[in-house]
């Protein structure tokens, strides 16, 4: 997934929250353009998992919250926000997307990079079908959101959205990634 994550970073820039940063997989991936990482994450295995990369980044890292429903952080205070595989697990995406555009600053964007629901029917089908299953065994993991529609309904115009299939489970191998910035 290294080539995926690094397209998907590619004109990250400035200050940025890396909102479900898990153990750190992007950290060593950030353009040198980017001066701080303000890491979410509310499981604490993963933050564990995460410290070793911490200590050797480049680039600091802050562990600034541990819920992207509610991020203490203040008002346009963040360059851009970066997700990958994220967006299908937070429980309120509505809630986490309100948070994004209240801390992002004026121009900046959503660098996203997340599987979600398939434009195939068939596949569609079956998606919405596992769904709760997936929930359960996926720690909260959602197969069917449209992530397009939900960064433009919060709010957010999309440059170069892109859609594409990656190697897998078919119900987990459609890609929406992007740059979603605020109008
Ligand atoms: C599939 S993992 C992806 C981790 C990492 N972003 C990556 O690309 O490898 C989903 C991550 O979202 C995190 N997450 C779940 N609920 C969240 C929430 N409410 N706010 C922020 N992150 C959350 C999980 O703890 C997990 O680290």
């Amino acid at each position: 997934m290294r080539p995926l994550r690094t397209r998907a970073m590619e004109g990250l820039s400035g200050e940025v929250m890396e909102l479900g940063f898990g153990s750190g997989s992007n950290i060593g991936l950030y353009p040198e353009e980017v001066t701080r990482i303000l890491a979410v994450e509310p499981s604490e295995i993963a933050r564990s998992m995460a410290k070793d990369a911490i200590e050797n980044s480049l680039i600091p890292v802050d562990l600034v919250g541990l819920d992207g429903q509610s991020v203490p952080l203040e008002d346009n205070s963040v360059d851009n926000v970066l997700t990958t595989w994220t967006l299908c697990t937070i429980p309120d995406l509505d809630a986490a997307l309100s948070e994004v555009r209240r801390i992002l600053r004026p121009g900046g964007a959503v660098y996203y990079l997340e599987h979600g629901l398939s434009d195939n029917e068939k596949v569609a089908r079956r998606q919405h079908q596992f769904n709760p299953i997936q929930n359960r065994i996926g720690g909260g993991c959602n197969l069917n959101r449209k992530i397009d529609e939900l960064l433009t309904d919060a709010g957010f115009e999309l440059e170069h959205p892109a859609k594409f299939r990656i190697a897998g489970p078919q119900i987990m191998s459609s890609m929406y990634s992007g740059v979603a910035r605020l109008r």
